[in-house]
């Protein structure tokens, strides 16, 4: 590919409410199966909550623990959304209704011209409007669910990218 050929990355931003457990699991998931595709040059991936209770934290040590079981690190920091991310964001994706609501609420979000979503509406299997669920006050399994269904919509998502380039 030549310089004149090649494109600018995509960007995308997976969100939830705290930015640690699920939007990280979903970036860290989503950064291994675009490296095993040899896609990670084009492909850039970021995380973040609406809300800023854990801003500097690192992802929740149950959801770290579960994705290394699977060969994923989940490495990011917690940050808050903000306004801004809009302008530099090709795909911003909330984990369920509620953060979608809030992210759709923004300064910015009308003016947004990417795709603001919900992640799971990439998995083909899932039924439109389907969410990830919060693991934070149950049981370890929670965290394993978020990984089969982060999986799930994120290679549909990858599938997405693929077919726009
Ligand atoms: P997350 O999970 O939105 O997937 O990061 C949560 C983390 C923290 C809290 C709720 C959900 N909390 O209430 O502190």
């Amino acid at each position: 590919m030549n310089d004149r050929e090649r494109k600018a990355p995509l960007s995308v931003s997976f969100v939830c409410l705290g930015n640690i457990c699920r939007s990280p699991t979903a970036e860290g998931m989503m950064r291994s199966l675009v490296a095993a595709q040899g896609l990670s040059d084009s492909i850039q991936i970021k995380s973040a909550g609406t809300s800023a209770h854990h801003v500097g934290e690192r992802p929740d040590r149950r959801a770290r623990l579960a994705a290394e079981r699977r060969g994923v690190s989940l490495d990011s920091r917690a940050r808050q959304f903000r306004s801004r991310d809009f302008e530099r964001l090709d795909f911003v994706l909330a984990m369920d209704a509620e953060n979608l609501a809030a992210l759709s609420s923004l300064p910015g979000a009308r003016e947004f011209r990417g795709h603001l979503g919900l992640l799971r509406d990439f998995d083909p299997d899932a039924p439109s409007g389907s969410e990830v669920p919060d693991p934070y006050y149950g049981g370890e399994h929670g965290f394993d669910e978020v990984l089969d269904l982060c999986e799930a919509a994120c290679r549909g998502l990858l599938d997405h990218l693929r077919s726009r380039r």
